[in-house]
């Protein structure tokens, strides 16, 4: 497994940039399989997970070519419908799958994608919103076997808005007769990509961004070239990297009111942010003051971002007081901050954080990509060397991490083996 060595300390200063986004990208490398022609898509992240998502649909038969951010996917040949399960377990952001070969084929196997670090993953909503669909959904020998005559239009309400059964649901109707309606949608901006994409593609799909979409059937899509959004996410750990250090960022190719409640957190935290309209200027306060945080689906302080803002205020004066209300085990790298000096107590799904005292450098395990990424944050600002373990988990999701830090002054390093 890969390591990052890192020298805290620096502040972090300069310009960088946003890649295009990883939870965008996912779901319409995945849309591409309904095309049944050649998509063209601009502004992919070469990271772990694209690559993963591209390998499975290659295995379905579809004919990738890739050179670096742009990838032409030719889905004309789609001859099979089942999704490994050894590619299943290794991404479970890959069920998206299973709603596009089920709007192209009417018929999909996969297995159960399996937990990961931050929480069970289960895909019950999945299953749910294909059987209200009319989808005949059975298992056997651990796979979920889906088939389905037409799609059945109706109205699908959503007990939580899952992003993944949202973009589900999306793809499994976009050819069905007549109008499908998902009711308490996930509003996430990720989704409206989907929506613009397949609409370029001449699907008739509105009301992404809303608690409320419909998806009227279509015949047939168009080949299209599309340029997948920044990634919020991203932008957001770029912020905090400067933040935490105390530094100061420019940041470009970023959409600003995908990551409000993320800047607005990091102004009350006494930070000053300029915001333009692909631009964000931070510049960070001698010393961050303490926040609380929530975290809410969209358009709510997101989940993928409580462990980045967690970390940073670790370095904030007072006491602050984050609850994760989206997954049930996505506190699991605090263990390795109170091990570099943090002082952080979980109660539930409450952590408080005792924040001011600078962080040591010692040798921390990354569990998951979101913990992982904050654990290079505590390394940045923390006194001393910090050796970050099995970086394979962040770089599922983040490209060129390590040059974009480097370039802002960061003293960091990739080193191979154990
Ligand atoms: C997407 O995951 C993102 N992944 C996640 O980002 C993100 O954290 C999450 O949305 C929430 O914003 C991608 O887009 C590839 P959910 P997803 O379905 O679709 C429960 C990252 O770090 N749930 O909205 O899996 C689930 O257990 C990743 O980039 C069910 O109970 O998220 C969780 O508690 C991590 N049953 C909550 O809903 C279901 O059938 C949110 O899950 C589905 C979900």
């Amino acid at each position: 497994m890969k390591s990052y060595i890192i020298d805290g300390g620096k502040k972090l200063e300069g310009e960088s940039y946003v890649s295009g986004s990883k939870n965008a990208s996912l779901p319409i490398i995945a849309a591409c399989i309904l095309s049944g022609g050649v998509t063209k898509l601009y502004n992919v992240p070469d990271i772990h997970d694209t690559k993963m998502m591209l390998e499975i649909l290659k295995n379905l038969g579809c004919k990738i070519k890739r050179n670096s951010g742009k990838i032409i996917i030719d889905s004309k040949k789609i001859k099979k419908y089942e999704i490994p399960e050894h590619l299943m377990r290794q991404m479970r952001s890959s069920v998206i799958i299973a709603g596009a070969l089920i709007g192209r084929l009417k018929k999909a196997t996969f297995s159960y994608p399996g937990g990961c670090d931050i929480g069970a993953r289960p895909i019950d909503l999945h299953i749910k919103a294909f059987k209200e669909m009319g989808v005949n959904v059975e298992e056997e020998a651990g796979k979920i076997l889906c088939n389905v005559d037409e799609i059945k239009p109706t109205k699908i309400q959503l007990d939580f808005p899952s992003v993944g059964a949202t973009e589900n649901i999306m793809l499994a109707s976009v050819f069905s007769k007549g109008e499908t309606i998902i009711g308490n949608a996930a509003m996430e901006p990720e989704i409206v990509d989907l929506q613009n994409f397949l609409n370029r593609m001449g699907a008739k799909v509105t009301g992404a961004g809303t608690n409320e979409i419909k998806i009227e059937g279509v015949y047939k899509l168009k080949d299209v070239s599309y340029k997948i959004m920044p990634d919020r996410i991203e932008a957001g750990t770029l912020l905090c990297a400067a933040a935490i250090t105390g530094g100061s960022i420019k940041l470009k190719n970023v959409i600003p009111e995908h990551i409000s409640p993320v800047i607005s957190k990091l102004q009350d935290a006494g930070c000053n942010i300029q915001v333009y309209e692909h631009l964000i200027y931070l510049v960070a306060p001698k010393k961050l003051k303490a926040v609380d945080i929530k975290t809410m689906p969209y358009p709510g302080f997101p989940t993928d971002m409580q462990s980045i803002i967690t970390t940073t205020l670790c370095q904030a004066k007072g006491t602050s007081i984050i609850i994760e209300n989206i997954f049930e085990n996505r506190f699991k790298y605090t263990s390795e901050l109170n091990r570099m000096g943090a002082k952080i107590t979980i109660e539930g799904k409450t952590a408080i954080v005792k924040g001011g005292k600078k962080m040591v450098g010692t040798i921390v395990e990354a569990s998951d990509l979101r913990g992982g990424a904050a654990l290079i944050l505590a390394g940045l600002s923390a006194k001393g060397r910090t050796k970050v373990k099995n970086v394979e988990y962040i770089l599922r999701g983040y490209e060129h991490l390590e040059n974009k830090l480097q370039s802002l002054g960061a003293k960091i390093t990739l080193e191979e083996g154990e």
